[in-house]
């Protein structure tokens, strides 16, 4: 199939979403009938807990309107609808990032599609350096909040009061009640699960030995390239949120090792079967 490229630079305002939203829902309706209860957004490395949803239908990002392909090595870029537990979910393998040159607008669309798809709770993963100096490589932390450092929001430009408030409350925007629903599964798992704070910040560069001080005294636990925008467009749209970070690495300055790309997807590789773990169990006790 052939069309024209997208331009993931392309503006796309809060009132253009909803337009856009039913572009896309009509595609991945021509393809299954599901409705999940669940989405959930599986970070760089990550991917692997795709595998542990039955009967997939898969749709690679650049069959769906206005999607790109996704470029970050180890995201495969594809949209999932199936079960994980028996409970219908919808899955996004691989995600949009700022660093990719997405506008915030497109960065959070997959999100906003779960909801028009029917999920009411969405998950969000990524990899993550740890901030927290006892937050070492293998890490599972769950997010208590965020701190967003991109200097970005998805819902600058005309509103759409369809779909969301002007202003946006984010005091839970981590929902307390499923944080807690985490923890049961992990400890009924038998893994161990931190809590803390994200710091989203816009990439691709990894941080320098002074940020990521900085970050350790604004309160920050992890750092990353992703989620926070996502979580800001899905609380707007009325989801409830909650998420996990897997620390790949100690931030940069804290071993005097570089820090490399490569790293972060064995550390997904090593840790991705355990937090499959957490997230089945989760996802199965709703
Ligand atoms: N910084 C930012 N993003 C990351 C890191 C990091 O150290 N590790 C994995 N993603």
């Amino acid at each position: 199939m052939t069309r024209p490229s997208v331009d993931r630079a392309q503006p796309i305002p809060p009132a253009e979403q909803p337009a856009r939203l039913a572009a896309l829902t009509a595609a991945v309706r021509a393809r299954t009938q599901l409705v999940p209860r669940v989405g959930l957004v599986l970070g760089s490395g990550l991917g692997g807990v795709a595998d542990a949803v039955e009967r997939p239908v898969a749709i690679p990002f650049e069959e769906l309107p206005g999607w790109p392909v996704a470029t970050a090595p180890g995201h495969a870029g594809r949209l999932l609808l199936g079960t994980l537990a028996g409970v219908p979910v919808v899955a996004l393998q691989g995600r949009f990032h700022l660093y990719e040159g997405n506008d915030p607008g497109l960065v959070v669309q997959p999100v906003l599609l779960f909801r028009e798809l029917g999920a009411a709770i969405l998950v969000l993963t990524n990899a993550a350096g740890g901030v927290n100096p006892s937050f070492g490589p293998g890490t599972l932390m769950a997010i208590t909040d965020h701190i967003n450092l991109t200097g970005r929001s998805p819902l600058v430009g005309a509103n759409a009061d369809e779909l969301g408030p002007r202003f946006t409350d984010l005091t839970d925007v981590w929902a307390p009640r499923l944080r807690e629903r985490l923890h049961a599964a992990a400890a009924a798992e038998g893994i161990a699960l931190d809590d803390g704070v994200y710091a989203g910040l816009l990439g691709p560069n990894f941080e320098t030995p002074a940020e990521v001080r900085m970050l350790r005294t604004l309160g920050a636990d992890a750092v990353g390239m992703s989620t926070v925008l996502e979580a800001i467009a899905a609380r707007w749209a009325g989801l409830e949120v909650c998420g996990v970070s897997l620390v790949t690495n100690a931030g940069a300055g804290y071993t005097g090792v570089p820090l490399s790309h490569e790293e972060v997807l064995a550390a997904g590789a090593e840790a991705g079967p355990r937090l499959a773990r957490v997230l089945r169990r989760f996802i199965a006790e709703l």
